[in-house]
C-alpha cells in the first residue's frame, strides 16, 4: 500500500517522464484539483488541451469533457483515468433520439448544452456552454430554436431571450435535487450571506438566488467580490476551489450533499494508473468528429 505523499510523488515523476499534463474539473476531489496543472470548467479545460504543448493529457472529468478536448486536439492522447465516469444528463438524449426530434420540427436549428456526447454534437447546428447559452442562442436569425438537453438551462435561456426555445426533456440531478426548501433554510441560516447558483438549477431556486453562474463565473467572482459569506448552488467540489482563491470569504454548499458522482469516481490511484497503464484513451471517429468540431467552433467564434 502506497502513502498518499508517495502516490502523489509517483503521479509527478511519471507526469515529467512522459511529458503529461493533469486537468482537473472544477468537481473533482480535492486531491485530484491539487495534483493537477490546471482546474477550470469543462470548455475552458479542452481550449486549453488543444493550446498546451503536452502531448499527453490526463483528463480529470467527465467523458464528454474529454471528448471535446480530443476533438479539439486529435493529435493528442487523452487520458480519462476512470472510463465509466460518464454524465446521466449527457445520456439523457442519443443522436437517434435528436435526429427523430428534429424531424418533428422540420427546419428548426438545435443548440446543445457542452454536456452531451460527440455524436448528439454532430446532430446539432450550434454548441453551448452554460456561460454563454444565451449569446449562442442570440446569435441564430431563427425564432424558434430546439434546445437539448437541459431543460433547465433551456429555461433560464428562455426568461431572457424573445425566442422560443423548444427543450429536450433533460436535466442534472444534481442540481435539479437542489430545492427551494434548501435555499429558504440558507436563507434563515445565513441572513447576510449572497446565493449563487448554476443555470441547471430549477426556475424557482434561481428566482431566490442572487446570482447565477457557470462554474467558471463562480471561479472568477470569488476572486473579486466583497460577500463576506457566499451560499454556493452547485456541485460540492467546486467549494475546494473556491476557497483556495478567496479565504476570506466563507463558502457554504447550498446542499451539502450535492454531489456528481462520476466526478468522484477519479481518484489519485485511478490518476497513477491513468499515468501508468495510458489507459482509458479517448477516441472520436473522424466524421464525428468533423461535424461536432463545427458545432463547438461556431460556439467559440460567438
Ligand atoms: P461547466 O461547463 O461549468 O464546467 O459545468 C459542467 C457541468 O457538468 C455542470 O454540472
Ligand atoms: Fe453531468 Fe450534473 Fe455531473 Fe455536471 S454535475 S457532470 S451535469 S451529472
Amino acid at each position: 500500500m502506497m502513502t498518499k505523499e508517495e502516490i502523489v510523488a509517483r503521479i509527478k515523476e511519471l507526469k515529467d517522464n512522459l511529458k503529461a499534463i493533469i486537468l482537473a474539473h472544477n468537481y473533482q476531489i480535492g486531491e485530484v484539483q491539487d495534483v493537477a496543472d490546471f482546474v477550470g470548467d469543462s470548455l475552458e479545460l479542452s481550449q486549453m488541451a488543444a493550446s498546451l504543448k503536452e502531448e499527453v493529457i490526463v483528463f480529470c472529468g467527465v467523458h464528454f469533457m474529454a471528448e471535446t478536448a480530443k476533438m479539439l486536439s486529435p493529435e493528442k492522447t487523452v487520458l480519462l483515468p476512470e472510463i465509466n465516469a460518464g454524465c446521466p444528463m449527457a445520456d439523457m438524449i442519443t443522436a437517434e433520439e435528436l435526429k427523430a426530434w428534429k424531424k418533428t420540427h422540420p427546419g428548426k436549428k438545435v443548440v446543445c448544452y457542452i454536456n452531451s456526447s460527440a455524436e448528439v454534437k454532430a446532430e446539432s447546428d450550434l454548441c453551448c456552454t452554460s456561460s454563454n447559452a444565451l449569446r449562442v442562442v442570440e446569435s441564430l436569425n431563427d425564432e424558434a430554436v430546439l434546445f437539448v438537453p437541459d431543460r433547465n438551462l433551456a429555461n433560464y435561456v428562455a426568461r431572457q431571450t424573445t425566442k422560443q426555445i423548444i427543450p429536450w426533456d433533460g436535466y442534472c440531478y444534481v442540481h435539479n435535487n437542489i430545492r427551494l426548501e434548501h435555499v429558504e433554510e440558507k436563507r434563515r441560516k445565513y441572513p447576510e450571506a449572497e446565493i449563487w447558483v448554476h443555470p441547471e438549477c430549477r426556475p424557482e431556486v434561481i428566482d431566490r438566488a442572487d446570482r447565477v453562474f457557470s462554474t467558471g463565473q463562480m471561479v472568477k467572482e470569488a476572486g473579486r467580490t466583497s460577500a463576506v459569506q457566499v451560499i454556493i448552488g452547485t456541485e460540492v467540489g467546486i467549494i475546494h476551489r473556491l476557497q483556495k482563491i478567496n479565504p476570506g470569504v466563507e463558502f457554504i454548499p447550498l446542499k451539502e450533499t450535492a454531489f456528481c458522482s462520476n466526478m468522484k469516481k477519479i481518484n489519485l490511484a485511478s490518476v497513477l494508473r491513468a499515468l501508468e497503464k495510458g489507459r482509458y484513451q479517448i477516441e472520436v471517429d473522424s466524421s464525428i468528429r468533423e461535424k461536432a468540431l463545427t458545432a463547438i467552433q461556431k460556439m467559440i467564434s460567438i
